[in-house]
């Protein structure tokens, strides 16, 4: 079992909701440790840098109006399998579709506001470690 980062976003409906301690809560009680955490606002030319592959999809302007609409949480994880366990923490994409005891399917209803982000890939995570953290 390999040890990973993984990168996630706690997108601005979360932070507006007041539900930062109840997402970081359950990555911990998983067993992830929180290695970087930043709350910050990300700027539209980076939004649509980091969502570059979406840009044809027709949700991609509601898309970077939501993430660049408040603060936002960023958030290095550590631990076993990272990438994975938090991908299944997190729950589907469509937060109506996204299965009770997920994130999403606990705090979320409609998209594009399914509360957050997390990378899908080892490759992805260390790209986005980079583009929002800067090494
Ligand atoms: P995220 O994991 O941040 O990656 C891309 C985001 O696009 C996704 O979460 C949603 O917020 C948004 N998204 C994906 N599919 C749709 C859709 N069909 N309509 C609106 N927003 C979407």
């Amino acid at each position: 079992m390999a040890v990973e980062q993984t990168f996630v976003i706690i997108k601005p409906e979360a932070v507006e909701r007041k539900l930062i301690g109840e997402i970081l809560g359950r990555f911990e009680r998983k067993g992830l440790e929180v290695k970087r955490l930043a709350v910050t606002e990300i700027q539209k030319e980076t939004a649509e840098e980091h969502y570059a592959h979406h840009q044809d999809k027709s949700f991609f302007p509601q898309l970077i109006e939501a993430i660049t609409s408040g603060p936002v949480v960023l958030v290095v994880l550590e631990g076993d399998n990272a990438i994975e366990q938090v991908r299944t923490l997190i729950g589907a994409t469509d937060p109506a579709a996204a299965a009770p005891g997920t994130i999403r399917g606990d705090l979320a209803i409609r998209l594009p506001y399914n509360m957050v982000h997390a990378a899908d890939s080892p490759a992805a995570a260390e790209a986005e470690i980079k583009r929002f953290f800067g090494d």
